[in-house]
């Protein structure tokens, strides 16, 4: 049966698009978990739905990796961005669109993006003097560098002395009306503490920046002076353009945006908000294009609170953790371990602790046990049970009526934490609530109904958690949707047309008399790695 929702407005989200100097790291699978979790939260309630994730293939740090590797930038490139997809892959992330900015259809729209500011009188030549660090693609303010000019960000990498004649984008142009979209719009940036730096970075006063280089072969030529290459955070920023286009059309500008754009949702790292909050909407405003909804910006993650870094030794390999783990493992712990916006530690025995009390345990045996139950007592079917006749003030049913709002709410201010805690509640109350009621002992009294009232609530509380979390646990939902009987996939992206998020997310929604599926453990214990032996 299909399910013909009422229309709900597209919804866009982009992660950052990530250069390819290197394989993906933690931090770049953080980011992109997030937004798959958003963008499958949006289906979920029926709206037609873009995520946008991609490679920023560009400028003088991939040119000089590929030289270190000996491989031509674009081959160096091709390689690189096919571990992104294979790990997103891995990780169950199914982005729409994945935006490669080496793509001939991006440099058309960056083309087209720069001649708007042009004309506008928005570019101009200047002398570009300063330190420049290669590994952040930027110039840096010498009172932002450590002792020794190194950036702080890349400690181990001198900053590079620049002095050429450049062109440059007007920002200072755009001073006060950014500080009036601020102000008009004090969502735009998140979290608070965020805005709060970005405001005072622009209270300071802002000043031009410069969108090409010379002595630089990768990248698209300035349109109007091939002799200068177009700086790759001006090119960067404008695939997120390029992505909303759909692929089969011929690129234009006006056709990127005339879907998708304003974009809803950019999520980013702390180290590139300014980018995203302060060039990007007054790049928009030049090109008179209204601006995106939001800018969060999340925070570092560390390894056994540590800074993870590769000279430091500590890097956590996303693949290896998925091929250890499974998706769902990963993609749980750090929604709801780290709260989003703040910075996050990763630690084996914390992540192993967390998933077998919550996924394990709390969740996984809850299900297990009563599907049982239903098996012995009930025929193997849902409990005969009017869930109209369960009071409005029964211990599960109340915690049920309010989680769509709560957990909805959570979601949409990408509160993941919150989320995985509200929906746990209900879960924790479950197992308390069977324990309390102890069905097989109503059972062995002969009290059917009583027995069937008890495992009917339990039953549901488990639906109803499958259900709202399934954005972040996508395939422990499907299996538990599978054993209560339903043939749902939460993969598909087109289940808020297929099934009606009002009836799902609400508590009450198992039909009773519905067969039940094979009852098998729906998340397996970890175990802690036996540690190495020393020598
Ligand atoms: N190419 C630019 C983005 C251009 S967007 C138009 C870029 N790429 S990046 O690959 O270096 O970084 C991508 C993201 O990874 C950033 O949001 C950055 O904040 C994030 N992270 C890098 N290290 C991180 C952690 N240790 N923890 C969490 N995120 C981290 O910048």
């Amino acid at each position: 049966m299909t399910f013909t929702p009422v229309d709900k407005p597209p919804f866009a989200i982009t992660t950052p698009l990530y250069y390819v100097n290197g394989l993906p790291h933690i931090g770049s699978a953080y980011t992109t978990i997030a937004a798959d979790v958003v963008a499958r939260f949006y289906r979920l309630m029926g709206h037609p739905v873009l995520m946008i994730t991609g490679t920023d293939e560009h400028g003088q740090k991939i040119q000089r990796t590929a030289e270190e590797r000996g491989v031509s930038p674009q081959e160096h490139c091709d390689e690189f961005a096919a571990g992104f997809e294979r790990l997103w892959g891995l990780l169950n992330i199914d982005c729409d669109r994945f935006i490669r900015t080496t793509s001939p259809r991006h440099n058309t729209i960056v083309n087209e993006f720069f001649q708007r500011l042009w004309e506008r009188g928005d570019v101009y030549k200047g002398q570009q003097q300063g330190w420049y660090c290669v590994s952040c693609e930027e110039f840096k303010e010498e009172r932002d560098l450590l002792p020794n000019q190194h950036c702080a960000i890349h400690t181990n990498k001198p900053v590079e002395w620049r002095d050429e004649s450049n062109y440059f984008f007007k920002l200072s142009n755009y001073q006060e009306q950014l500080e009036q979209f601020y102000a008009e719009h004090p969502d735009f940036i998140q979290p608070e503490p965020r805005r709060n730096e970005v405001l005072s970075f622009v209270k300071r006063g802002l000043q031009d920046f410069s969108i090409s280089r010379i002595n630089l072969d990768w990248g698209f030529p300035v349109p109007t002076d091939p002799d200068q290459t177009l700086y790759v955070w001006f090119d960067a920023l404008l695939g997120y353009l390029t992505a909303l286009q759909d692929p089969s059309e011929p690129p234009s500008l006006e056709r990127a945006v005339a879907k998708w754009w304003p974009i809803d949702i950019h999520l980013t790292g702390k180290d590139i908000l300014r980018f995203h909050a302060i060039s990007w909407p007054a790049m928009l405003m030049s090109a008179g294009l209204p601006l995106p909804g939001r800018i969060f910006s999340h925070g570092f993650l560390t390894k056994d609170g540590q800074k993870m870094g590769k000279s430091q030794g500590n890097t956590l390999d996303p693949v290896a953790l998925v091929e250890t783990y499974g998706p769902d493992a990963v993609r749980y712990y750090f929604l709801r371990e780290i709260e989003f916006g703040k910075d996050g530690d990763f630690s084996e025995t914390r992540f192993i602790n967390v998933l077998n009390a919550d996924l394990a345990n709390d969740l996984g045996n809850l299900l297990n046990r009563t599907l049982k139950m239903a098996g012995r007592y009930c025929e193997g079917r849902v409990p005969e049970v009017d869930p109209q006749t369960i009071a409005a003030d029964h211990p599960l049913r109340a915690i049920g009526l309010s989680l769509p709002e709560t957990v909805a709410g959570a979601y949409s201010h990408l509160a993941f934490s919150q989320v995985c805690t509200a929906v746990l509640s209900l879960v924790q109350a479950s197992n308390k609530f069977l324990d309390e009621q102890a069905p097989w002992s109503l059972y062995k009294q002969g009290k059917q109904a009583e027995t069937e009232a008890v495992l009917y609530a339990v039953l549901e509380s488990v639906r109803q958690a499958a259900y709202l979390l399934s954005p972040v646990i996508p395939g422990i939902g499907n299996q538990i949707y599978t054993q209560l009987g339903f043939a749902i996939d939460f993969d598909d992206k087109a289940i808020g047309q297929r099934i009606s998020y009002g009836d799902h997310a609400a508590w009450g929604y198992l039909p009773p008399g519905q067969r039940l599926g094979e009852a098998a453990p729906v998340f397996q214990r970890l175990e802690l790695p036996e540690p190495v032996a020393s020598p």
